[in-house]
């Protein structure tokens, strides 16, 4: 009876049983409720007692050789629809895929590194596990400046020597970076994430990103600073965007400033987002304090330079108008959907 069973499935086989419905139809038929093989089972039950053992064994063998030959039928057919050609349908249209878009971030990073490298500054990185030496005192920061404190700065580790391990809280360091390794004329643009022991809310975040540049050069000016930032300001907001100078202090730079430009939205007239003064602050600035230069091996007699560091997320805010810092951190698919751009 196996035997001829075995044969039977094999013809079906041999017909080309080309659909996996077909070789369903046979499992049906044999090993199904109501198949050969639960006939043969409920037969066995009515078996002699001293004949059950061994019609027993033949049973159990017949119906694993069953089972093992339809499951090679199903196999011969799936393998024969996945290779075969002509059994897709080419005129089918095919199944939708979404793309993926940069995050806004991403997007006026990129934006910036482009406008910059149009004028001859090129991308340093540092890492954002700093030391003192490269976030403070290099950049002329006293042992009793506030930015040291824990309330502002999260250390990594406090090490016996004072240079302690911290995330940098700008990228400021990445000027130092550069200072110990390159040679003047040095003209760079340092994106990266930095961190900053701030409570969480719409204006304020302990993780944020900035883009720092540093020019330097024999006879670098006050009036080069300001024409480069006059420069990137129309490149971001628009040819008719203005820019003010408000003087200010870092430790690094003197003198510094603070830059604003015109409110891109209202034109300069005054309107909610630059609280009706027609000026946003976009970024801090300055001359490289001799201290620095210094500091870092370059002749401030022979060198002068200029450095600024802006907060992506404050241009990103502006560019697109975006209320609340926490957004850019969510990543809820119908905010980041929104963001589409060549960059
Ligand atoms: N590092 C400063 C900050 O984080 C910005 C800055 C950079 C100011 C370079 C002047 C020059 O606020």
């Amino acid at each position: 009876m196996k035997e001829r069973i075995l044969e039977e499935i094999g013809k079906v086989n041999d017909l080309k049983a080309s659909e996996i419905n077909d070789v369903e139809n046979i499992r049906i038929q044999y090993l199904g409720k109501k198949g050969l093989l639960n006939d043969l089972f409920l037969e066995f039950k009515a078996a002699p007692s001293q004949e059950k053992k061994e019609i027993g064994l033949l049973l159990n063998e017949l119906k694993i050789a069953v089972q093992d030959k339809i499951e090679a039928l199903r196999e011969a057919v799936v393998s024969e629809e996945e290779s075969g050609v002509e059994k897709d349908d080419l005129t089918k249209p095919s199944t939708e895929f979404t793309l993926g878009s940069r995050h806004p971030l991403s997007i006026v990073r990129n934006e910036i590194i482009e406008i910059f490298s149009k004028v001859g500054y090129v991308v340093e990185e540092g890492p954002e596990i700093e030391d003192d030496w490269h976030v403070f005192s290099s950049l002329n920061f006293p042992p009793e400046h506030p930015a040291r404190d824990m309330q502002d700065t999260f250390f990594v580790e406090n090490r016996e020597d004072g240079n302690n391990a911290v995330l940098r809280t700008h990228t400021s360091s990445v000027q130092v970076r550069v200072m110990e390794t390159q040679k003047p004329p040095i003209r760079i643009i340092a994106p990266g994430r930095v961190f900053r022991n701030e409570a969480i809310s719409a204006r304020a975040h302990c993780i944020f990103h900035q883009i720092e540049g540093l020019y330097i050069d024999k006879n670098v000016s006050f009036a080069d600073l300001k024409q480069n930032l006059l420069y990137f300001a129309k490149e971001m907001f628009g040819e008719s965007t203005k820019i003010r100078l408000r003087p200010s202090y870092f430790p690094f730079t003197e003198p510094s400033a603070e830059m604003d430009i015109s409110c891109n939205l209202c034109g300069g007239k005054g309107c909610n987002v630059c609280k009706q003064t027609g000026w946003l602050e976009i970024m801090g600035c300055g001359m490289v304090d001799p201290n620095v230069l210094e500091a870092n091996g370059i002749d401030s007699k022979e060198y002068s330079g200029f450095a600024f560091g802006m907060g992506i997320e404050r241009i990103t805010m502006l560019k697109y108008n975006v209320k609340d810092l926490r957004l850019y951190f969510e990543n809820d698919m119908r905010f980041l959907k929104q963001f589409t751009s060549v960059y």
